[in-house]
């Protein structure tokens, strides 16, 4: 479960987010958080766009996270690739802005359901 603070709502630590894709709930909305290529936090709807997994349950490969379902690959902005390689550009994975202060991921605000 998130905190929610006056400037931002904390998600997870950091380290726990480096081991895997990391499942967390905030403000009623399941999210997933993992780390970039860049060693940055990044915050996904827990909700895979092809036919709704869980990316949560999925894995970091090539600075992508791959839905273990199908294999589509979700890059750091949320834009698809299927597992033939070819871009899915009506299926973007829901993406959030997020930052790491005091060794934690957080997001500027809960996000809203839908
Ligand atoms: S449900 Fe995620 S790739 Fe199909």
């Amino acid at each position: 479960m998130a905190d929610v603070a006056g400037d931002g709502v904390r998600l997870c630590g950091v380290a726990d987010a480096r081991e895997r894709p990391l499942r967390v709930v905030a403000g009623g909305q399941a999210l997933v958080v993992w780390m970039g290529s860049d060693g940055g936090p990044r915050v996904f709807a827990d909700r895979c766009p092809h036919r709704d997994a869980r990316l949560s349950a999925g894995y970091v490969a090539d600075g992508r996270l791959v839905c273990p379902f199908h294999l589509w690959a979700f890059d750091e902005s949320g834009r698809a690739v299927g597992p033939d390689g070819v871009a899915r550009p009506a299926c973007a994975a829901r993406r959030f802005d997020a930052h790491v202060r005091d060794g934690a991921v957080w997001i500027d605000a809960a996000p809203r359901i839908g």
